[in-house]
């Protein structure tokens, strides 16, 4: 079997595979304010391509994939698509980052198809502020999204909180006392400085340590817990609840040390660091398996040790530029 390495001696083992770049919302972290242009369709991989796409990393020794977006749910042909992966006997693991708006009428089929693991987006649980910050949605459809997935029998759900400055920030214990009775894992990431989002951000960014001085100051008492899976979140259970929260810290914490993935975005561009503009086109490659593996070898080569936003304080000389992607192209 053969295994990807870059020059950290980090193996690679894991592909999230953005399938559009459409969205039904448009987060404000995520998209700016005035919506994007979308990629006309024949610009995105198809459902063949991704397919031998996948098979080709498989190859190389990927066994875990995520289909993220834009928003996956709104590719007409997504069940088909978790249904092919999952034939692939050597994928171990099939999971989906989602906003949640189609999750009551897809998670059945979904989760036939062999789709393993769910995370979704709800940064609150106030729906005026879920308006707000989704720039429209209404968060009912998600909730019902997430009780119709919960029936199902998924291994794991999680559900993601960007923590914003004044938006959501104050309801940190909501998230963690909604872990009482909820069999998911609340995942608070930090806000990124990406695509559009900078200028927000450094107004906004709330750091990861304010959820532990929140639970502190509350008297909640958490325990560091393992889950499966090796994703860069810190893990943590109030003893006696039935769920989880973790906490992803791109920017305070260490983020990139173990990072195990690579990106291909729905125009087929493969992406070894989400923050940085480095991105070698794959599609042209998906039917000549050794060039194939040449352009994904020299993606993982350039492969940086870290993002910039990591970098912000060190003496480290920063020479690329970060990507000209929003988020809602890179698929989180
Ligand atoms: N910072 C942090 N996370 C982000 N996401 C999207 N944009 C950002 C950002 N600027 C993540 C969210 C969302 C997923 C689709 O991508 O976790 O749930
Ligand atoms: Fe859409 Fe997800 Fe981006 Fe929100 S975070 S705009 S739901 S892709």
């Amino acid at each position: 079997m053969e295994y990807l390495y870059d020059q950290y001696q980090r193996k690679h083992d894991y592909l999230r595979l953005s399938i559009t770049d459409r969205c039904n919302l448009r987060c404000v972290y995520c998209m700016p304010k005035g919506g994007m242009t979308f990629f006309p369709r024949d610009q995105v991989l198809s459902q063949d391509e991704i397919i031998q796409l996948v098979k080709n990393f498989v190859a190389l020794g990927i066994t875990k994939v995520r289909l993220t977006g834009g928003e996956p749910l709104v590719r007409r042909d997504v069940v088909e698509i978790v249904r092919r992966i999952h034939e692939i006997p050597e994928i171990e693991d099939i999971s989906m980052t989602t906003n949640g708006l189609y999750l009551s009428r897809k998670a059945h089929e979904l989760r036939e198809a062999g789709l393993d693991r769910l995370n979704i987006s709800l940064d609150t649980f106030k729906p005026e502020v879920y308006k707000q910050i989704t720039r429209g949605g209404n968060i009912r459809q998600v909730q019902m999204g997430i009780a119709a997935a919960a029936k199902e029998g998924f291994k794991q759900i999680k559900l993601n909180v960007v923590l914003i400055k004044g938006q959501n920030d104050d309801e940190v214990l909501d998230f963690i006392r909604y872990t009482k009775d909820h069999n998911v894992n609340v995942r608070f990431i930090e806000f990124m400085p990406i695509g559009n989002s900078e200028e927000a951000w450094s107004s906004e960014f709330v750091s990861l340590a304010n959820v532990f001085d929140q639970c502190k100051a509350a008297g909640i008492d958490y325990r560091p817990i393992r889950l499966p899976g090796n994703g860069p979140s810190d893990n943590y259970q109030v003893p006696g609840y039935q769920g989880s929260f973790g906490l992803i810290h791109p920017i305070s914490g260490r983020f990139c040390e173990n990072c195990n993935r690579l990106r291909i975005t729905a125009d087929g561009y493969i992406k070894a660091c989400l923050y940085w503009n480095e991105e070698i086109n794959v599609r042209e490659t998906i039917g000549d398996f050794e060039k194939f593996r040449q352009v994904i070898q020299q993606a993982l080569d350039n492969k940086p040790l870290n993002h910039e936003m990591a970098l912000s304080d060190t003496d480290q000389i920063v020479h690329e530029a970060p990507t000209w992607r929003h988020m809602s192209q890179i698929g989180g």
